[in-house]
């Protein structure tokens, strides 16, 4: 049985004071609401000590956005994952498709920071997802083979349970259109049987896989209810208490 995996990505969004006050309602919500899931939230860097101030011994998970690809060193402007683990920090989310469409980060350098971020014991969070192009012109499993083969390279097999996989088609994302439930369904199999071509049927079958892209209180139901949905990745449902607790409650 996979425990559903809920997350929220802040994107470049609230302030360190922002994101403390945020904290604090979001921790007295989900206390009274005694939501039953996995639960994470990832700031920006300058945010994340103002919120692990708050969501240090909780339930909530905080985690990065992104890290180095270096433990340390002359690489301006770069975060290191040591940096991260120092405040606390264990969960990092990584190849965001905004990272590879305006950072140019491709499957083989988020898998350099896969592979450092696995060394020391994070667990990742990996996006992978088509664009409307791709999908349009017939290449969703031919994408999706490529960010799996070449992201998780020379990952082995034990370090697997420190993955997630968070299927974000890049056409859904902020967008308001949603995958229906079926098709997202569809790619989340297409990945986890991919995940046990590369593995092992056991490991696939233990495998989360989130679904991102325009999730909200009102068809996060519908996707979580197909068997290959185990969470999500929510960026603008994440932004406001009111927003995220529905989701966070989802199956309540
Ligand atoms: P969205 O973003 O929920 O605003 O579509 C999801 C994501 O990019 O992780």
């Amino acid at each position: 049985m996979r425990k559903a995996y809920i997350a929220g990505n802040w994107k470049m969004n609230m302030c360190p004071s922002e994101a403390k006050a945020y904290a604090q309602d979001l921790l007295k919500a989900v206390k009274e609401s005694g939501a039953d899931v996995k639960m994470m939230v990832a700031p920006p860097f300058v945010s994340i000590p103002a919120v692990l101030d708050v969501l240090k011994d909780s339930p909530i998970i905080v985690a990065a956005q992104n890290m180095a690809d270096h433990d340390s060193g002359a690489y301006t402007g770069e975060v290191s994952p040591l940096f991260l683990l120092d405040l606390g920090v264990k969960t990092v989310i990584l190849g965001h498709s905004e990272r590879r469409q305006y950072y140019g980060e491709t499957s083989a350098s988020i898998n350099k920071k896969i592979l450092l971020a696995l060394k020391h014991g994070m667990e990742v969070i990996y996006c992978v997802g088509e664009t409307l192009e791709q999908r349009e012109s017939g290449k969703l499993e031919e994408v999706l083979t490529e960010q799996l083969q070449n992201g998780l390279k020379d990952v082995k097999a034990e370090d697997m349970d420190k993955i997630v996989i968070a299927y974000e088609p890049v056409w859904a994302i902020g967008t308001g259109k949603t995958a229906t439930p079926e098709d997202a369904d569809d790619a989340h199999l297409f990945i986890r049987k991919t995940i046990e071509s590369l593995y092992s049927k056991d490991i696939a079958e233990k495998l989360i896989i989130q679904y991102g892209g325009s999730v909200k209180a009102n068809n996060v139901k519908a996707l979580m209810a197909k068997e290959n949905i185990d969470g999500a990745l929510v960026g603008g449902a994440s932004l406001k208490v009111n927003d995220f607790l529905p989701i966070l409650t989802y199956n309540k």
